[in-house]
C-alpha cells in the first residue's frame, strides 16, 4: 500500500470498506499527498465517508479536508462531460448535446455508461500533475468502491468495451485507463472481509472476479477480527459451562471467537499468495473507530 499509486478498496456491503478507506487515508497522508475518492450515492442526503470527516458530502472537484489529504466524489456526469469536452470540438455542439434530454436518457440507461463516466473521472484525477511539475498531483489515490457487483462492472469495463469499440476516443480512454488500473506497478485492489463463513466465501469469489477483470489484487483485509488470550483448556472449560447453563452470557462472543479463528485459517490456506491484513473489532464507532483502525493500520504498514 505504501508503494501503490491507486488503491481500490472493495468488498461486500457492510464489511467496513468505508471505515478502512478513511483510516488508510489518514495514515498515508501523514507521509504524502493523498486523494480519497467517494463513489456511493448519498444515503439520506449525506455520504457516510464524508460524515467521518465532519461533512455531509464531498465535492466533485478535490477539496482539502486535512493536512496532506484531499477528497472528492466521483460521479458519472463529471466524467461524461469531461470526455465530451475533449472529444467534441466546439462549445456550441457540446452545450446542445449536454442539454439534450434524449442524450441524457441514453446516458442514464445505456449499459456501462455510468461506469464509463466514473472511469473517466477517475482517469482525469490519476493524470493530474502537481502545479509546475511533471509529477503526479497525488502520491496515493484511494477509492471507496461500491459493493461487489458494481465494483466488478467498473474494473471489468476496459476488457468488456474494448471488444466492442476498437477505435476512436472511447477506445483510447479505455486503453489509457487500462494502462493504470491493470498495472501491477500503479494499482492494487484490496478485498475487505469479515471473519465469518459466508463473507469469506464471497471475498474469495471477489478475488477471482478481480483477477478475471485483470485488476491486480494486493491483499485481503480481514476486518473486525476477535481474539482472546484464553488457552485451549480454558476454552474447553467454558464450553462445558455453557453446555450446562444455556442462558449464560458469553455464548455469542465465544461463537464469534471460534468463527474468527476458522475464517482466518481458511483465508490463509486458500490464498497463501496474498498478504492478509488483520484489523480487530473495536467497541468505538464514527471518527473514534477510524482513529483506532488507523492506529492498527499504521502499525502494520509502517
Ligand atoms: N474494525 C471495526 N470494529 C468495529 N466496528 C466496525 C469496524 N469496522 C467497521 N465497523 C462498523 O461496521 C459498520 C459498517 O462499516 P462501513 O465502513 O460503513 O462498511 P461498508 O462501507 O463496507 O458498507 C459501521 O457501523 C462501522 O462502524
Ligand atoms: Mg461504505
Amino acid at each position: 500500500m505504501l508503494k501503490d499509486r491507486i488503491i481500490l478498496i472493495t468488498g461486500k456491503g457492510g464489511v467496513g470498506r468505508t471505515v478502512i478507506c478513511a483510516a488508510l487515508s489518514k495514515v498515508l497522508s501523514e507521509k504524502a499527498d493523498v486523494l480519497l475518492c467517494d463513489m456511493g450515492a448519498p444515503e439520506g442526503g449525506h455520504s457516510p465517508l464524508a460524515r467521518i470527516f465532519g461533512r455531509d458530502n464531498f465535492t466533485a472537484g478535490p477539496q482539502k479536508i486535512a493536512p496532506g489529504l484531499l477528497a472528492c466524489h466521483l460521479t458519472p456526469a463529471v466524467g461524461h462531460e469531461a470526455f465530451l469536452r475533449k472529444s467534441i470540438p466546439g462549445g456550441a455542439l457540446l452545450g446542445a448535446a449536454l442539454k439534450s434530454s434524449a442524450l441524457q436518457t441514453f446516458m442514464q440507461t445505456a449499459p456501462s455508461f455510468a461506469e464509463m463516466g466514473w472511469f473517466y473521472h477517475l482517469l482525469m484525477l490519476i493524470k493530474e500533475r502537481a502545479p509546475g511539475s511533471n509529477e503526479p498531483r497525488y502520491r496515493h489515490i484511494i477509492v471507496d468502491l461500491p459493493a461487489t457487483g458494481h465494483a466488478l462492472a467498473l474494473t471489468g469495463l476496459p476488457t468488456l468495451l474494448k471488444r466492442m469499440i476498437k477505435r476512436g476516443p472511447v477506445a483510447s480512454a479505455l486503453l489509457e485507463g487500462e494502462s493504470y488500473l491493470n498495472s501491477d506497478y500503479f494499482c492494487h485492489s484490496y478485498v475487505v472481509t469479515l471473519p465469518e463463513e459466508l463473507p469469506v466465501s464471497e471475498s474469495l469469489e471477489l478475488v477471482g472476479g478481480l483477477k478475471a477483470t485483470n485488476v491486480p489484487v494486493g491483499g485481503i483485509i480481514m476486518n473486525r477480527l476477535v481474539e482472546s488470550t484464553l488457552s485451549a483448556k480454558e476454552l474447553a472449560a467454558l464450553d462445558e459451562k455453557l453446555a450446562k447453563t444455556p442462558e449464560i452470557l458469553g455464548r455469542y462472543e465465544l461463537t464469534r471467537l471460534r468463527q474468527s479463528g476458522r475464517s482466518r485459517a481458511r483465508l490463509t490456506a486458500e490464498c497463501p499468495e496474498l498478504p492478509l491484513i488483520i484489523i480487530h473489532d473495536f467497541a468505538t464507532d464514527g471518527p473514534l473507530l477510524v482513529n483506532d483502525v488507523a492506529d492498527e493500520l499504521r502499525e502494520v504498514l509502517l
